[in-house]
């Protein structure tokens, strides 16, 4: 396994009005390849501009986002477009599905865009979507399919060009419980077959078993990072007694590699 995604101090900061608000405040982690991590925490500590920075669409205040060896932070907004469009995919709440084409022509359009629309291609967008439980639906419009079986769209789409990095934010926000589960296996599994880093933000704890390691973000902040086999009782609820204390591993200190916390050898 090498290292996909390197997080170095980032700090995303907005003014309003008179006030500052740290979206996100000084946040390190790495993902290897093959490693599938869900972001978790509670509304408003980050995770959406966390993943919007991760995806080169939107820069940081300070920091640095490295992908595949390639610092996406430094890059020129054209050079960023180019380099998402290759290598980062993504599946985000709104799914932006082009509202005109197919369910399989939406998947294809990625190809079209990275000048990869070939028989091979073709197939890999069929396979995607019958990996996804979309077999007979690959012919309707967006709007002819429920918004479970569009976000399925947007994630089969987020990995048709064999992406370095995949992120979905609340890919089972639409989803019933059974489904939910389905797809965020399903995406694991693609992950860990296909060798990407992925990162999906969750509020659903139930999906956080399919997690190689938990992220945790309070106030714009990692809480903590612990693998599904932890403890998780401070994942449900960061602010209790016994959960304040941020471990010093993830902080650095104590001479342990913050970047290592919760990833078990497996
Ligand atoms: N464009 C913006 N301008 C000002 N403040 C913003 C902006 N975008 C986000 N914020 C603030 O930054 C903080 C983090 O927002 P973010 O959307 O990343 O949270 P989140 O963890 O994804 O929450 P949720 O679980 O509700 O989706 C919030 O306090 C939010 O109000
Ligand atoms: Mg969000």
């Amino acid at each position: 396994m090498t290292v996909a995604v390197e997080v170095h101090s980032i700090t995303k900061t907005y003014s309003v009005g008179s006030n500052t608000v740290r979206a996100v405040d000084d946040v390190s982690f790495s993902v290897m390849s093959g490693e599938f991590v869900a972001l978790v925490g509670p509304s408003g500590s980050g995770k959406t501009t966390m993943l919007a920075i991760l995806a080169g669409l939107l820069q940081p205040s300070s920091g640095e986002v490295i992908i595949g060896g390639v610092s996406l932070t430094s890059l020129r907004e054209s050079e960023r477009t180019r380099f998402r469009r290759s290598k980062i995919g993504f599946a985000f709440q709104a799914n932006n599905l082009v509202s005109y084409l197919t369910a399989l022509e939406n998947v294809e359009l990625m190809l079209r865009l990275n000048g990869d629309y070939d028989t091979a291609g073709r197939r890999r967008a069929r396979d995607l979507l019958v990996r996804l439980g979309l077999d007979d639906r690959m012919n309707s419009l967006p709007r002819q399919l429920s918004g479970g079986q569009q976000q399925r769209v947007a994630i089969a789409r987020s990995l048709i060009n064999h992406p370095t990095l995949v992120l979905a934010d609340e890919p089972t926000a639409s989803l019933d419980t059974e489904r939910a589960h389905q797809v965020v296996h399903t995406l694991a599994d693609l992950v860990h077959d296909q060798d990407r880093a992925g990162i999906i933000v969750t509020h659903d704890l139930r999906m956080v078993e399919y997690a190689d390691r938990i992220v945790q973000m309070v106030d714009g902040r990692i809480a903590r990072i612990v693998s599904p086999s932890d403890d998780l009782t401070c994942l449900a609820d960061p602010e209790a007694d016994s959960c304040t204390e941020i471990p010093p591993e993830v902080l650095g200190i104590e001479g342990t590699d913050p970047w290592e916390a919760g990833r078990n050898d497996h």
